[in-house]
């Protein structure tokens, strides 16, 4: 659910959220001058690297690079997207939701899922208690027969619906839901009488369970709730999974099975994203963990970039089958589509992950091949073609060279060897072959344009243009602290576009906490929490001395490249503006000299 939360409010939300305190909650914090240091949560680590900055209200992990505000840090913490971690926050500060103050429907809306939610959550425990009732003994023993044990049953909250063919419903609303929360939490299924019209027989309006002889999977989101259920049949009945269809609280094209559980697993280095409800509960039965399973949909990409959130890589562990073979591609595609790295866990003999870690246990489990997408889908490439020919082997080679063109050349290596022993082409051809970009469209020639691999700009240019930047960036941080005076620096000073619109949003008022979760990628914000966090001194007067140093170098630095454009331009001038351009160079000239000689700023 995307949500706009006005900005005055969201930093009224971080006055009252102190960094120190919330993080203190889960990290042991010491103070060292200015900050606070720990072992950083997001990676394992034995020194502390992680250090949060209470003025700048802003923490960052020298080791892994995590930071940002302290609505990021519940976010990463919790596994929580932005609305999430506000309404988390807001909760502890106590402060309302500012749509309380502009949604008049807001309450009645906010009551409704709060009593469709316990509505779903009451129906888990009661398929969870008939498990063990005589009625619910024919799913127990499946359940048996499946391998389940008693804890991992417990683990998940799995179900029986069993009796009549209404009984959820009536035991619901004997506890007082409403046929009405019932239908729109999918548990009653209501059919409205008819008539029976040219001689039928007329029909009775009908109430009955959505489940009825299944066995239970609850769907559980990150924070505990009940949204939705998935049921598996005990015999042949059709569908073989019957999923809870999209309500007021859950849509299946956002939350994956066993989110739950994912929250609580810390540190993981990947997720395994699994086809099935049972591949999910067999595979943390024998101890993986991290796993979780779309929602009888294929993957979306909320759900890609959800995933991305939970863990650094996404495993695709589809079933061994056709079907499962075509989602990993659809799925490798997405994943790539939304920047998550994925892999591709291989099982032999067309098993499903389930099958596969009851025939070969976890220590199989640990030993599957892991592919990465170029890898796969050289290997689908290579069972679509006859390689025992020549025409089959050329076309092959081919689609393997469109696919790895894009790769960085020591990553090409391997699959270049690979190619070399299936296909019997030298390296050179190969090589050549990989080199052979065709432009596919005039937007993607574009895009791909060559980058110029051997041809470097001079080394001097390069150092000059780092120290340059890192000059603005330090300008940036000492802005940041609010003890410079505004108008020591000008927009102009920043090449940099992003460091040019933190300088006029910081010129504009805004905290530095705010500018880190405003920027759109990781990466953006990463370096953002990176250069605000590191002021070097608290003097306010030893703040506007580095200031001026810094802005002095990028000054000059443009006044060099001023002076090495004009010089250039000078002798492609007409007469009449020579003169001009003269006076502009000397101007210019003059005005370094008096820079280098350090007296001006
Ligand atoms: P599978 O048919 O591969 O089932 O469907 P499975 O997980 O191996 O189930 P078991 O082992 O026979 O119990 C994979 C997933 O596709 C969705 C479900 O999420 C299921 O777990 N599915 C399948 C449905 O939603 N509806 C169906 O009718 C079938
Ligand atoms: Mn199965």
């Amino acid at each position: 659910m995307p949500r706009h939360f006005p900005s005055q409010w969201l930093d009224e939300l971080r006055a009252k959220s102190d960094i120190v305190d919330i993080v203190s909650a889960y990290v042991p914090l010491k103070k060292n001058g200015s900050r606070y240091w720990g072992l950083c949560p997001f990676h394992g680590e034995k020194t502390a690297s992680f250090s949060v900055n209470p003025e700048l209200q802003l923490y960052y992990c020298f080791g892994c690079k995590a930071g940002g505000s302290v609505i990021q840090f519940v976010m990463d913490m919790e596994k929580l997207d932005f609305a999430e971690a506000v309404e988390r926050l807001a909760d502890r500060a106590h402060m309302p939701l500012p749509e309380v103050r502009e949604d008049p429907d807001w309450q009645r809306k906010r009551d409704q899922r709060e009593r469709l939610l316990s509505a779903n959550r009451e129906a888990a425990r009661i398929y969870h208690r008939q498990l063990f009732t005589p009625a619910g003994q024919k799913v127990l023993d499946y359940f048996k027969r499946r391998g389940l044990s008693d804890g991992v049953i417990t683990k998940f909250g799995l179900g029986a619906a069993v009796g009549p063919w209404d009984a959820m419903t009536l035991e619901l609303e004997k506890q007082g839901y409403t046929e009405d929360e019932l239908r729109l939490c999918g548990l009653t299924v209501v059919r409205e009488a008819e008539p029976g019209e040219n001689g039928e027989l007329p029909r009775p309006r009908q109430v009955r369970d959505m489940f009825r002889d299944r066995a239970m999977f609850p769907i559980i989101d990150a924070s505990g709730s009940v949204l939705g259920f998935g049921g598996r049949t005990l015999g042949d009945a059709k569908p073989k999974y019957l999923n809870t269809a999209d309500t007021p609280v859950f849509n299946k094209r956002q939350g994956v099975y066993a989110a739950n559980l994912l929250r609580k697993a810390r540190h993981l280095d990947r997720v395994i994203l699994v086809e099935g409800y049972m591949d999910v509960v067999s595979l943390t039965q024998f101890g993986v963990e991290g796993v979780c399973a779309t929602l009888g949909t294929s993957l979306t990409d909320e759900q890609a970039r959800y995933l991305k959130r939970i863990a650094p890589k996404v495993y695709l562990a589809y079933d061994g089958d056709s079907a499962g073979q075509h989602a990993i591609l659809r799925g490798l595609e997405i994943l790539g589509n939304a920047g998550v790295p994925a892999r591709v866990l291989d099982f032999p003999d067309g098993l499903d992950p389930d099958e596969f870690i009851r025939r070969d246990g976890p220590e199989g489990f640990e030993k599957l091949p892991v592919l990465t997408p170029e890898a796969y889908r050289m290997r689908r490439l290579a069972a679509e073609h006859d390689l025992s020919t020549q025409e089959g082997r050329t076309e092959y080679a081919r689609k393997c060279a469109e696919l790895i063109r894009p790769l960085e050349p020591v990553e090409q290596e391997n699959y270049i060897r690979q190619l070399m022993v299936q296909t019997g082409f030298p390296r050179e051809v190969l090589v050549a072959q990989i080199g052979v970009g065709k432009p596919q469209t005039a937007a993607a020639a574009v895009v791909q344009k060559p980058k110029p691999v051997f041809e470097r700009p001079a080394r001097s240019a390069v150092k000059e243009d780092r120290a340059a930047e890192r000059a603005q960036e330090i300008v940036v941080s000492l802005l940041a602290t609010g003890q410079l005076p505004a108008d020591i620096a000008a927009a102009e000073d920043f090449t940099d576009p992003l460091l040019r619109s933190l300088y006029q949003a910081l010129m504009d008022g805004a905290s530095p906490a705010s500018l880190v979760e405003s920027q759109p990628t990781d990466a953006d914000r990463e370096r953002v929490s990176r250069l605000l966090l590191t002021p070097p001194s608290q003097d306010t007067n030893e703040l506007i001395r580095m200031a001026r140093d810094c802005l002095n170098t990028v000054r000059r630095e443009r006044l060099q490249k001023e002076l090495a454009d004009i010089q250039r331009e000078i002798p492609t001038l007409p007469p009449e503006r020579k003169e001009e351009a003269m006076r502009r160079y000397m101007a210019l000239r003059q005005e370094l000299r008096r820079r280098q000689d350090g007296s001006g700023a």
